[in-house]
């Protein structure tokens, strides 16, 4: 089979083209035929070896790709929630081993304690960008034929998911339920499926990048009713007193000089929830008084989430249905490059467009 893969030592990107073909090694296990992967910011910072972990033991490469929608064509004997045919989005994590670990033992890897989890095609696994893969039944999560054309954005829009999750458990401290104003930071593919999913939960959205308009994101963020600003045009100030009192700011950038500035406008009771994974460009200069005394004495609270359990994923499918039933194009417009798998290097090289995906079968 043909698989894509980064060397770490060769430091290259590469199509290898006898990668063996997975096996059915368990009777709870299933086997895809991988349909599209799609590309993100976290394999740029693989494949330009910032974000470094070895492949598997014994490997002297890794698969990429964790963003993936197959269709199943085999299963094994025990697995009853699944038949060939239909349409699967893998998870991405997998547990530790220590017995110890509350999260991984309780099925919530996403939360694990030690940091010896796995990631498929990041850290210590094989990923997705290939023919043929084979998992256990109980990382896969359904998809309805309806929305095979864009299912490959169901695990980035897991991120949102699982901050919307702990977003709404928090502001339950509010008696009258919180108030619905959301910043989101970025307009990227993460930003603009957040902006998607906090629409749909009923915020009124504002999305604060760089690029002025006309811009192909700007254009997503019209489209389903939330308001666009560049920060070429204003200031954070000046973004945050157009916004009013900042319930939520949903930062997806990576940029951290940019997160610690909005914090200092986040409104009363507001919740800051970061995901971005910067990386490591040296100490900066902070107001630390001012963010400190904000925090307490508006009731401020920051989060940080990383990953997605399966409740993330049922809600990734519930909403890409909705928003794709309700802004058809705004959705489909996130998906504005295909490259076959021979050409895997480009979209991680050079960033061009939202959201790149990678083609293997149809
Ligand atoms: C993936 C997550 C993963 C994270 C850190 C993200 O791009 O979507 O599943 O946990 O990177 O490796
Ligand atoms: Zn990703």
């Amino acid at each position: 089979m043909k698989a894509a893969a980064v060397f770490p030592n060769r430091k290259s990107l590469e199509v290898v083209n006898d990668f063996p073909e997975p096996k059915m090694e368990s009777p709870t296990a299933v086997k895809l035929r991988v349909l599209t992967v799609g590309v993100c910011g976290t394999d740029r910072e693989i494949a330009s070896f910032q974000y470094g972990f070895p492949p598997p033991a014994g490997s002297e490469f890794l698969v990429m790709g964790h963003e993936c929608l197959g269709e199943i064509v085999e299963v094994g004997p025990e697995v009853q929630d699944f038949k060939p045919g239909d349409l699967a989005i893998p998870m991405v994590r997998r547990p530790c081993d220590h017995p110890e670990c509350l999260a991984c033992r309780a099925g919530r890897q996403d939360f694990c304690y030690t940091g010896d989890y796995r990631e498929r095609g990041i850290k210590q696994m094989h990923g997705f960008l290939t023919e043929l893969i084979v998992d256990e039944a109980r990382y896969m999560n359904p998809v309805p034929p309806a929305i095979r054309d864009v299912a490959v954005l169901v695990e980035p829009l897991t991120i949102a998911e699982k901050g919307l999750i702990q977003a709404l458990q928090i502001q339950k401290r509010l008696p009258w339920g919180g108030a619905l104003k959301a910043v989101v930071l970025g307009a990227g593919p993460v930003g603009l499926l957040g902006a998607m999913a906090l629409r749909r939960a009923g915020f009124s959205v504002t999305v604060y990048s760089r690029s002025r308009e006309p811009d192909e994101s700007a254009d997503i963020v019209k489209a389903i009713g939330a308001k666009y600003i560049s920060s070429q045009d204003r200031s954070i100030e000046q973004m945050a007193a157009e916004v009013g009192n900042i319930d939520v700011v949903y930062e997806a950038t990576g940029a951290s000089q940019l997160a610690f500035d909005v914090l200092a406008v986040l409104g009363t009771n507001g919740l800051f929830i970061l995901t971005g994974v910067p990386g490591k460009h040296g100490p900066i200069s902070l107001d630390t008084d001012t963010i400190m005394r904000n925090l307490v004495l508006k009731n401020q609270c920051v989060l940080g989430t990383v990953n997605a359990g399966k409740d993330a994923f049922q809600s990734a499918v519930a909403d890409l249905t909705s928003f794709r039933a309700t802004w058809p194009e705004a959705v489909k417009n996130l998906i504005t490059g295909r490259f076959p798998l021979e050409k895997f290097a480009e979209p991680i090289h050079n960033q061009t467009g939202i959201k790149n995906i990678v083609e293997i079968s149809k």
